[in-house]
């Protein structure tokens, strides 16, 4: 689904990304870890077009997107939540979603602007599609509210919503579990689990060692930009450079008292 060869990536004299490659094949839920700056959240931005590549290639399902537009991108079929919930306040909740689901019309704006029939099926559907996306993340809340008022994990709950919209094949979450309570996580745990079953591919950014070891099929463990490990949860987190880099560090251990 995913081939990523010699990637790399430098603002100025810092090598945020090194020479990177890995796969993803389909189906996986495929983790990234590491310590905090080891270039997780910058390959996301340039695996999905946020940010220009400086060396190396990225093929998604057969076609180099390198240099693409993200929402050229986004049409192929990749998607993704930041680790800063990323969604806006001055539209509702429906309408955030809604966001996600214009990638995959084909009505113009003009048509739109002039609400022809065609425009008004359209949004209709799209309507629907982000209804039905609202209630697979299980998102209890009145869609025509702002999300202003929601508490952080349900914010968040939008913006998976508003990825998946997109229809995505490839589904790319950046700490989806940072800052939720126990039962929010397991909540999102089971959620990945659920979007994997229906045929989705996850890669996932995260500190919470626990969601990681129990949901990923695979793991790849980078510093300082570069792959230190890669394979089964099991023996990456056996790992002794794993362990001496990052996994004995004090930021996962916090990781693991919730509230
Ligand atoms: N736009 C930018 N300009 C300059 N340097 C950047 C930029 N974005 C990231 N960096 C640097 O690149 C390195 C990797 O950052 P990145 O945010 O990818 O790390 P991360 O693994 O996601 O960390 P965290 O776990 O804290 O989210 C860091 O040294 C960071 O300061
Ligand atoms: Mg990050």
């Amino acid at each position: 689904m995913l081939e990523v060869n010699g990637l790399s990536k430098e603002f100025g004299g810092v090598i945020a990304v090194n020479d990177l490659s890995f796969r993803v094949v389909e189906r996986q839920i495929k983790s990234i870890i590491g310590p905090n700056g080891a270039g997780k959240t910058t390959l996301f931005n340039l695996l999905t077009g946020l940010a220009p590549c400086t060396r190396g290639n990225i093929t998604f399902l057969g076609k180099n997107i390198c240099g693409l537009k993200p929402h050229v991108i986004a049409e192929l079929g990749m998607s993704r939540s930041f680790q800063n919930v990323e969604i806006f306040d001055n539209m509702s909740i429906l309408e955030n979603v809604m966001l996600g689901r214009h990638c995959r019309t084909g009505c113009g704006v003009l048509n739109v602007a002039l609400r022809r029939k065609r425009a008004v099926e359209e949004e209709r559907k799209i309507r629907e599609e982000a209804l039905r996306q609202i209630e697979t993340v299980g998102l209890d809340a009145d869609p025509d509210a702002s999300p202003a008022s929601l508490p952080f994990g349900k914010r968040r709950l939008v913006e998976f919503a508003r990825a998946l919209a997109t229809s995505p094949k490839l589904l790319l979450l950046d700490e989806p579990v940072s800052g939720l309570n126990i039962r929010e996580t397991e909540q999102v745990a089971e959620l990945i689990r659920r979007l994997r079953s229906s045929g989705i591919t996850v890669m996932l950014v995260e500190h919470d060692m626990s969601v990681v070891m129990e949901i990923s099929d695979d793991v790849l463990v980078m510093d300082y930009g570069t792959k230190i490990a890669e394979g089964k949860p099991r023996d990456v987190q056996r790992n002794e450079e794993v362990i001496a880099r990052y996994l004995g560090q004090s930021r996962s251990n916090a990781e693991s008292t919730k509230p």
